[in-house]
């Protein structure tokens, strides 16, 4: 039987840094070993035997199973370990863990993903999920901003796919720097991706379910700006990270009041996360959503 706590070694298939310190890893499970069946959301715990395990999101969709994908930052002693591996080497992976998006919900309906940074990893997920299903959903709009143009992550996936016409995708950056990716030929912008909100991208707003996932400070702009436009707050979701170990619900590590954020989360809804101020920086006294 399947033991949850067992991690499994996966072999490297591809690897490349995909913007500086990120490394983009695709890896083929062991021989024999069960497919994963995951939602878009959730992540699985990554290993190295004698250094440690940290959580990661899933970047593929469960609708390509033959392989899983990921983008590590190097921040620690596991991603910098990670950091140094090639094709060819193993990891131990463990999950598929935690709760994705509620797929049954966004049936039939526009989607609005919505990225800061490196949220771009687990919505990519979704956004392929959508692309490779495309009689379940309505139309899919990707919205992703950095804060300098050195920070784009796949950059020439999501170019490829707004020329496609599959998908409206805006790319915008806060600062252009010498190297980086920012190209106004292909339609790139300046400013912040709540600018992008702003200049209206989703024709029904309040029946648009909205993925969302950034750092703290852009969700407080973000699901202001998303909530003056007119979407609805019961189709607003957000994946908020947490401090995890186990990954199963036992450790306790992960808890934010009576919530374990790994069995829970990382996927929220914005009740959720507005019953408990606890999952998102609250400043200066001042709630960060408006009710
Ligand atoms: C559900 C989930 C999904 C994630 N997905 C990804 C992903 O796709 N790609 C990716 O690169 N990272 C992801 N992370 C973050 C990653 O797990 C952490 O950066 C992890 O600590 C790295 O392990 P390490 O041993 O290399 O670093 P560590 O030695 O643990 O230290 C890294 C640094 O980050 C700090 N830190 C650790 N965890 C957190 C946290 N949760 N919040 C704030 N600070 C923290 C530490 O204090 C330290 O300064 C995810 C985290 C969660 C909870
Ligand atoms: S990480 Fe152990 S209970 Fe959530």
């Amino acid at each position: 039987m399947h033991n949850p706590y067992l991690p499994e070694d996966w072999t490297i298939m591809a690897m490349r840094e995909e913007i500086e310190d990120h490394f983009f890893l695709e890896l083929r499970p062991p021989a024999g070993s069960r497919v994963w069946e995951y939602t878009p959301g959730q992540f699985c715990g990554v290993s190295i035997l004698g250094i440690g395990e940290a959580p990661i999101s899933l970047s593929s969709s469960p609708t390509r199973p033959e392989t899983l994908q990921m983008c590590i930052r190097k921040a620690g002693r596991l991603t910098s370990a990670v950091s140094k591996l090639s094709v060819g080497d193993v990891l131990g992976l463990r999950g598929p863990l935690g709760k994705g998006y509620p797929l049954e919900q966004i049936q039939g309906r526009d989607v609005l993903i919505l990225a800061g940074g490196l949220g771009m990893v687990p919505l990519r997920s979704l956004m392929t999920y959508v692309l490779d299903n495309p009689e379940r959903f309505g139309r899919l709009t990707v919205l992703y901003g950095t804060r300098t143009d050195l920070e784009f992550l796949f950059y020439d996936e999501l170019t490829r796919l707004g020329k496609s016409g599959r998908a409206e995708v805006e790319l915008i950056t806060q600062e252009v720097r010498p190297g980086g990716r920012y190209r106004p030929e292909n339609g790139d912008r300046k400013g912040f991706v709540t600018d992008l909100l702003a200049g209206g991208f989703c024709r029904s707003p309040g029946e648009t379910f909205v993925a969302m996932c950034g750092p703290p400070v852009f969700y407080r702009y973000a699901v202001k700006t998303l909530l003056e436009k007119g979407f609805s707050k019961a189709l607003i979701f957000m994946s908020l990270e947490r401090r995890m170990e186990c990954g199963l619900g036992k450790c306790g590590h992960c808890s934010v009041g009576y919530r374990y954020t790994c069995v829970e989360g990382p996927i929220f809804n914005y009740w959720d996360a507005y019953n408990t101020p606890e999952l998102i920086e609250i400043r200066e006294g001042q709630p960060w959503i408006n009710s």
